[in-house]
């Protein structure tokens, strides 16, 4: 099937969708901040996954809207604690409104999350649920790691790929789990979905870090530069500290790292000009393909056929080349 066919049931059964009613104030932000769309990248790939063993994938329509529903949930909540301003193009949810009501509204979509998912077969549903609790407790230690490391001094590389797992790419991994859970298919094959999907969350995460710093604004639809005014130890940020140690670049790194007011713009670009200088961009690209490169691998060890690989192939290298 092609992503559009996907995408059109997706958002038809988006738009016919209630959250509830009353108080409109709990739940008008959920309908805001889920029509402002997204590239809906998680729950494609749910659908695409039971595609593979089933026929009829509209099965996994529901699934991969819980899916969605709580990416959606999350990143309500990340906004706050990023304090970011625009999502996807918009105000965020805390800034249109205020902080309680992103939390409350947050919380709740938690809650339709599990209800999109009750309607499994029973034969699946324990499974399932387990693995879904499994997911979205490591999304909060993955978050919360992320907010400690913006103030530990010595955080290694592979603490950030493990943080990144965590609060990422355990989400793309489930997702495409999923799928194949409600269509049947085998035991080893439901690993090797998550394998794809978590590589893939890992190479997708890094590209996000990338276009935080690099993308253009129009396009990424969220404050470029926001993870350099927060102190994130993104990988980028860990290159550079390593690479610049003992030289003048590293000495004004670290005094912006400890700056405690400061003009937002400047710091962005005195950062910036500091990857720039030490080519800090182009290896994250690399370490971000090398993912890419292992979810592929996992996805030629997949037993189905070549032909129902193709979307999926696609689409993961179409995902190694975004820009938003
Ligand atoms: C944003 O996810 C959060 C990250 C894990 C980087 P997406 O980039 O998938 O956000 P939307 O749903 O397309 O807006
Ligand atoms: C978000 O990571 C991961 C989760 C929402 C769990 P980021 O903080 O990098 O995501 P964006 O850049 O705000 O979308
Ligand atoms: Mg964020
Ligand atoms: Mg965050
Ligand atoms: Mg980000």
């Amino acid at each position: 099937m092609p992503i559009k066919s996907y995408l059109e049931a997706l958002n038809k059964e988006f738009a016919d969708y209630s959250y509830g009613e009353h108080p409109v104030e709990l739940y008008e932000p959920i309908s805001y901040i889920m029509s402002l769309g997204g590239k809906r990248l998680r729950p494609v790939l749910t659908l695409m996954a039971a595609n593979m063993w089933l026929y009829n994938w509209q099965k996994a329509l529901k699934p991969a809207m819980a899916v969605e529903v709580f990416h959606n949930f999350t990143l309500m909540h990340d906004d706050i604690m990023d304090q970011a301003p625009l999502r996807r193009g918009s105000q965020t949810v805390h800034e249109k409104w205020n902080t309680n009501t992103a939390i409350l509204s947050g919380d709740v979509m938690l809650v339709a999350a599990y209800e999109l998912l009750v309607d499994i077969e029973d034969r699946n549903l324990k499974n399932v649920l387990r693995r879904f609790n499994k997911t979205a407790a490591e999304v909060c230690e993955g978050q919360q790691l992320d907010m400690v490391f913006a103030t530990k001094a010595d955080v290694k590389k592979e603490e950030y790929i493990e943080m990144i797992r965590l609060k990422t790419s355990v989400l793309l991994g489930f997702a495409m789990e999923l799928g194949g859970i409600v269509a049947d298919a085998d035991e080893e094959s439901v690993k090797l979905l998550n394998e794809i999907g978590v590589n893939l969350g890992i190479g997708f995460q890094l590209n996000d870090d990338i276009l935080d710093v690099y993308a253009d604004p129009e396009k990424f639809g969220k404050q470029v530069g926001g993870d350099i005014i927060e102190n994130k130890k993104t990988w980028l940020l860990l290159d550079a500290i390593e690479k610049t140690r003992g030289t003048a670049e590293g000495k004004t790194l670290d005094g912006w790292l400890k700056k405690k007011k400061f003009d937002s713009e400047e710091k962005v670009s005195a950062i910036r000009a500091i990857f720039d200088q030490y080519e800090i961009k182009a290896e994250a690209e690399v370490l971000a393909n090398g993912y890419f490169e292992k979810a592929n691998k996992a996805l030629a060890r997949l037993s189905v056929s070549d032909d129902k690989k193709q979307v999926l192939k696609k689409f993961i290298e179409d995902l190694e080349k975004r820009e938003y």
